[in-house]
């Protein structure tokens, strides 16, 4: 590797991939490796520094995972945060010890030694805890950097010897300060000089994906959204003709979503797509179906016995490649151990039939989606794409509460269109991580004429969002508003009552189901 980058071992946490990221804002280049890489290994990649991530394990635990103690003597300045800290501290001659008043969330920590790490920074700040242990007696040549009235040591290093220990997470955004902390950490201690860019990403991603393909081919399942975009455009730009999309017509899409899909990709990117028109299976399969999960999980394997009787067409396709990114990841399953609670079940490919054994390919695995979207515009997509909203795997079925039918498709996909055009007039429009229309499964009594009506109710739901791990309704105009209903109500057959979704999430999430 010709550039700085920084390696972060992994040890469990949640926000492995998000300190990653933090670091890939500083325009140096970083990568998640095992716990156990050892320092041999990285001697020869030649990092500029070492992060060790936090983790749910305890120090104290035996058997909990732990790293190659030579990284501390390789010269190479080492930042641990919470569980990487009180490895540090253990294997370094310090000791640790469960916390007595454990601390979780929100603390404020006083700084009492600036150091590097903490230059500049006020006296006090805010920081996000998420560990019971503790260091409670340094490390020979270490000093308290930060403490708490809990927790005497919240931070700690051996400026000599450049090791840094961190009790909270400078990563999550609860720790407002933080990106001050890694960038000191990452600029000033390990020297990086931050010229990394995404056109870096792209001829690395290239490069990797090319020596693993090598003559194969590759199988993708294009469904017009932005991250399967960004994968096909990056796997094109790799492999080009070992490349073969399959774009599956579900039937629950939005109003002319698989004639864009054609046309962009098919006739202008020149990509070898294949069109499996299944509406009619998908639909007749989720008749009279209303139990949320079991729509998801009816779509779900209908879409693997769709794609696998396509994969099968192909004969000798070895790999199959996906657009997971980094939400996907930890909202389906924790990174090491046992699998956290399953909010929503995701749409993967994990059940291919047995004779469809692929290799995965999962470029975008470590991004999210707002790197996904200045990842798609380095290779080239139209703004229609990269900027288009994620839409879910089980799309308009998600959205249709109660029983999907072709007509409520329909009726969804028309007032759908119409809130689409109204919201893009207004001149924010690009802050809006999502907005569609839900179907719900309630009728109400209107007038319209003279007539009595009694009909459907639809909600609007627009909401704001980093990387949809957490959103909060979108303020849109009273005016916007005003035109989406009665647009929506005059021009969609069906529909008598339009509300307004305002519930963020947590506790809500941004699909109803
Ligand atoms: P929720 O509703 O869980 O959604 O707050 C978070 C984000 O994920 C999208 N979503 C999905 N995406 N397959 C996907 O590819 C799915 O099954 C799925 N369910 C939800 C949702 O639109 C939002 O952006």
């Amino acid at each position: 590797m010709t550039h700085d980058w920084i390696a972060i071992l992994d040890f469990g946490s949640q926000y492995t991939q998000l300190i990653a990221r933090r670091v890939r804002e500083q325009h140096v280049y970083s990568e998640i490796l095992k716990f156990n890489t050892t320092a041999a290994e990285l001697k020869l990649r030649k990092p500029k520094g070492i992060i060790l991530s936090g983790g749910p394990a305890s120090v104290l635990q035996p058997g909990s995972p732990s790293c190659d103690k030579a990284l501390f003597e390789m010269g190479i300045p080492v930042l641990g945060i919470c569980y990487g800290m009180q490895l540090m501290g253990r294997d370094l001659g310090g000791q640790v010890r469960p916390g007595k008043a454990r601390e979780y969330g929100s603390a404020r920590i006083e700084i009492v030694e600036e150091d590097t790490l903490f230059k500049g920074l006020p006296d006090e700040i805010d920081v996000w805890m998420s560990h019971g242990d503790q260091v409670e007696v340094l490390p020979p040549g270490f000093i308290a950097l930060a403490k708490t009235h809990t927790c005497p040591i919240a931070a700690m290093a051996n400026t000599e010897r450049r090791l840094f220990g961190l009790q909270f997470h400078p990563e999550v955004v609860h720790t407002p300060q933080g990106i001050d902390i890694l960038r000191h950490f990452i600029m000033d201690t390990c020297g990086c000089s931050g010229d990394w860019q995404m056109s870096q990403f792209i001829a690395e991603s290239v490069k990797s994906i090319r020596e693993k393909v090598g003559a194969n081919h590759v199988l993708c399942g294009l469904s017009g959204g932005v991250d399967s975009s960004v994968v096909a455009a990056l796997l094109h730009r790799a492999i080009g003709k070992q490349l073969h999309c399959v774009f599956v017509d579900n039937g629950v899409l939005r109003y002319q979503e698989a004639e864009q899909v054609e046309e962009t990709f098919g006739k202008h990117f020149g990509i070898d797509l294949h069109v499996a028109r299944s509406a009619d299976l998908f639909l007749g399969r989720l008749a009279g179906v209303t139990d949320p999960e079991k729509k998801r999980k009816i779509i779900g394997t209908t879409f693997i016995d769709v794609f696998s009787a396509e994969a099968r067409k192909f004969g000798e396709v070895k790999f199959l490649a996906q657009g997971t990114l980094y939400p996907d990841v930890i909202e389906s399953s924790s990174p090491i151990g046992g699998p956290s609670a399953t909010i929503k079940s995701h749409h993967n490919v994990g059940g291919l039939p047995k004779d469809l054994q692929f290799a995965l390919i999962e470029p975008l695995r470590e991004l999210f989606k707002d790197e996904v979207r200045l990842l798609g515009r380095e290779l080239g997509l139209p703004s229609h794409i990269v900027d288009r909203q994620p839409f879910p795997g089980p799309g308009l079925a998600v959205r249709i509460l109660g029983e999907v039918t072709k007509e409520r498709v329909a009726l969804l996909q028309q007032a759908d269109l119409r809130m689409q055009e109204e919201i893009r007039k207004i001149p924010n429009y690009r802050d809006i991580w999502q907005a569609f229309v839900v179907l719900l499964p309630v009728q109400t009594v209107g007038v319209m004429g003279d007539e009595r009506t009694y009909e459907n109710v639809v909600a609007v739901r627009a909401v704001q969002s980093l990387d949809g791990m957490t959103a909060d309704w979108f303020r849109l105009p009273y005016d916007t508003l005003d035109c989406i209903a009665r647009r929506i109500i005059n021009e969609v057959r069906g529909v008598n009552r339009v509300v307004y979704d305002i519930s963020s999430k947590p506790p809500s999430t941004i699909e109803w189901e």
